[in-house]
């Protein structure tokens, strides 16, 4: 049977993302076939498709995919038809220490990833779904569901009562506000607009800045937290924001350097650093366990993502641009 395809030609590029068709492969042993049906953008999508970190052959794009299982492999126990399921950003880092270099494994990056209506691929490559969430809710897991969660609950251990300070509303940031007021803590948002705050403190923000009109928010942190700083850092701005950041964390303080909003190369002011004996910890995503994990923790607490706007698969380039706009509030999906 054939099935609708994405394609982007080796060098990235909006003009170079061509949609056709393809054969669908029926599963090889440990492997499920899945109908994909929904997935997520995230900046590293959109980076790989716009060229920015460029595929050097002709690359299906998307890390993110949901749908429903339509066939099994020989030996695969884990999975049956009709379960719905979720992929792993690292379809081979399955449980413990971080073991893959860069993207090489990664669905749309470094192999084929799910801008297409089906896929075979081993067992491991997903998890179950959480019951009950739509496929496009449950493809905003793949990335920035979980690299909130192993941020926050695996390298920060976060304990009620602690202090999180989220930058933008952007996919990984609005899952972090969510996740740190699950567990109890006190929540601090940044956002270059207004309007966006006011959306962040009905997520339960609990103070607000607009990092625009207040750019030494560092300060602006550590006075809100009555001049201790706060426990954790969702740091995805990079260059714009590492400064103010550790500013703004306490001392003994933990900066997850996620993010390269505004660039890839920052200024370490390693005085800082020392004098506040800081732990910036950087982290790529997760692994197949911490993902098992957060979906129990979900289906435990009823949290559901926050998702702006839907767009078909066809229509996959306009959906970066809308990313592109910054006029996004948590996630962006795909229907296909
Ligand atoms: N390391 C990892 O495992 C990992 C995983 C996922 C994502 N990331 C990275 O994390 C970053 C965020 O990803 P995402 O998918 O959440 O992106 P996104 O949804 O596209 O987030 C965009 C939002 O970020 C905010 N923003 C942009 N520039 C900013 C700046 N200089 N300072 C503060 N906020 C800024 C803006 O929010 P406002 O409009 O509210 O200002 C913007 O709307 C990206 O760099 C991405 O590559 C890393």
């Amino acid at each position: 049977m054939s099935i609708k395809i994405i394609h982007v030609q080796p060098g990235g590029g909006f003009d170079r993302v061509t949609l056709g068709v393809g054969e669908s492969a029926k599963p090889q042993a440990g492997e499920i076939q899945v109908r994909i049906r929904a997935s997520s953008l995230n900046f590293h999508d959109y980076a790989v498709v716009t060229g920015l970190m460029a595929p050097t052959q002709p690359r299906i794009p998307l890390s993110d995919g949901a749908g429903e299982v339509i066939a099994v492999g020989e030996g695969v126990t884990e999975f049956a038809v009709g379960d719905h399921v979720v992929s792993t950003f690292f379809p081979t880092w399955l449980d413990g220490e971080p073991e893959v270099d860069g993207f090489a494994t990664v669905p749309g990056d470094g192999i084929d990833g799910f801008a297409r209506e089906e896929v075979s691929m081993p067992a491991t490559a997903f998890t179950l779904a959480p019951a009950g969430w739509s496929h496009a809710e449950a493809a905003t897991l793949t990335t920035a569901g979980l690299t909130a969660w192993r941020a926050l609950m695996c390298d920060g251990g976060l304990k009620p009562g602690d202090s999180v300070l989220v930058q933008g509303s952007g996919g990984v940031s609005v899952f972090a506000l969510q996740l740190a007021k699950l567990a109890g803590a006190t929540v601090i948002a940044t956002s270059s607009s207004d309007d966006k705050l006011a959306r962040l403190e009905a997520l339960g923000a609990d103070h607000l800045i607009n990092y625009r009109k207040d750019q030494r928010w560092g300060e602006t942190v550590r006075r809100l937290t009555g001049g201790r700083g706060v426990d954790h850092v969702i740091e995805v701005g990079g260059p714009e924001t590492l400064e103010q950041s550790m500013i703004a964390a306490r001392i003994g303080g933990h900066i997850a350097i996620i993010g390269i909003l505004s660039g890839t190369e920052a200024r370490l002011p390693v005085i800082t650093a020392l004098t506040r004996q800081l732990r910036l910890q950087a982290l790529i995503v997760g692994n197949r366990r911490q993902q098992q994990d957060m979906i129990r923790a979900l289906e435990a607490t009823g949290m559901r993502p926050v998702i702006d706007r839907h767009f078909p698969l066809e229509e996959m380039v306009e959906a970066f641009r809308y990313e592109e706009s910054k006029r996004h509030f948590g996630k962006i999906c795909l229907d296909i």
